[in-house]
């Protein structure tokens, strides 16, 4: 977020704004930026990927790839991260706007900040245990239930009670959406992948197990709207496999793909002339008028 930030004295927006162009034209400009901002965003991660876990190895980026392409070719993954990058990217654009990641940029952009301080702030919101992190917590607590199992894959029964255990504490990361009522369509894609291409892999079979023994426990709680999972269930694991071992990163790759959709939401915004974003506030008075009738 703070790598986008900077980037915000390149706004064309902001130049044009303050040249008066007209505010049916805003929308071109949204457009110039988000196409600036897209293009750099594969080449900002794999940066901070090579700079950060790979010793500054730096790959320089090849013209000639497309999006997931060439992103796999700068993180230094040999194919087919080039699909996993694809499928990764396409998967965490944005659904229906309403999440948090998706809202912040919308609402910041409302205010006609450019979209480089709309889609940093996008990020900042994703950066939460209960959105996009979730996909770290998942390997995270993976990880965890591995290490008591030494490694191998629990009985069902065995699984039941990590579960139980967690539920003492904390929600179990990857289950249960918002919106969504059923399982997650992200989820059973990434799922399909990895019956294709690593369906012997250890953690794997863990989320397979889990996706058998969470729900039905979720729904004997009744507390979950959704007891399905969701996303990021599936998602880290994926990363993992292809050597992508650095759970902190996981939330930077759901930013690329979410800012490609959210970028696409907030043009439209400024093409179809939305207004700023305001929630309605009520005093006691109207809160009492609401739940009494009037009196
Ligand atoms: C996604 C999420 C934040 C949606 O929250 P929400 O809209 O408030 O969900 P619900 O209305 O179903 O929540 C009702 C109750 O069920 C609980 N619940 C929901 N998902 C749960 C889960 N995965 N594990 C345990 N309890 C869960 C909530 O904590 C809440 O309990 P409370 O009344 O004691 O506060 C929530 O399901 C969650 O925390 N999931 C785990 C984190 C995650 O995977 N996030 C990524 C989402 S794409």
């Amino acid at each position: 977020s703070a790598a986008i930030l900077s980037m915000n004295k390149d706004s064309i927006f902001v130049k044009k704004y303050h040249e008066g162009v007209k505010k049916t034209q805003y929308w071109e400009y949204y457009y110039e930026d988000a196409l600036n901002l897209l293009a750099k965003l594969p080449e900002i991660a794999a940066f901070i990927y090579r700079l950060k876990y790979r010793n500054g190895d730096i790959i320089p980026p090849d013209p000639k790839l497309d999006f997931g392409g060439n992103f796999a070719h700068m993180m230094g993954i040999a194919k087919p991260y080039d699909e996993v990058a694809r499928m990764y990217f396409i998967l965490h654009s944005d659904h229906e706007s309403g999440n948090v990641s998706a809202h912040t940029g919308h609402l910041v952009a409302s205010a006609l900040s450019d979209i480089y301080y709309a889609i940093s702030a996008m990020l900042n919101g994703l950066a939460g245990p209960l959105h996009g992190l979730a996909n770290e917590e998942v390997l995270r607590w993976l990880h965890g239930v591995m290490e008591k199992m030494g490694g191998k894959v629990p009985t069902e029964e065995e699984m039941k009670n990590f579960v139980y255990e967690t539920l003492k504490t904390s929600v179990i990361p990857g289950y249960g959406h918002a919106v969504l009522r059923k399982t997650d369509p992200r989820y059973m894609a990434q799922r399909e992948f990895c019956l294709k291409h690593l369906p012997n892999d250890t953690l794997f079979k863990y989320v397979d197990l889990l996706f058998k023994v969470v729900p039905p426990i979720l729904l004997e709680q009744g507390k979950a709207k959704n007891p399905w999972p969701n996303v990021d269930a599936q998602s880290g694991v994926i990363q993992w496999y292809y050597g992508v071992k650095e759970y902190e990163f996981y939330t930077v790759l759901f930013g690329i793909g979410r800012a490609l959709g959210v970028c696409s939401n907030i043009i439209w915004a400024r093409a179809l002339g939305y207004p700023i974003e305001r929630p309605k506030s009520l005093t006691t008075a109207m809160l009492e008028e609401v739940a009494f009738g009037k009196k």
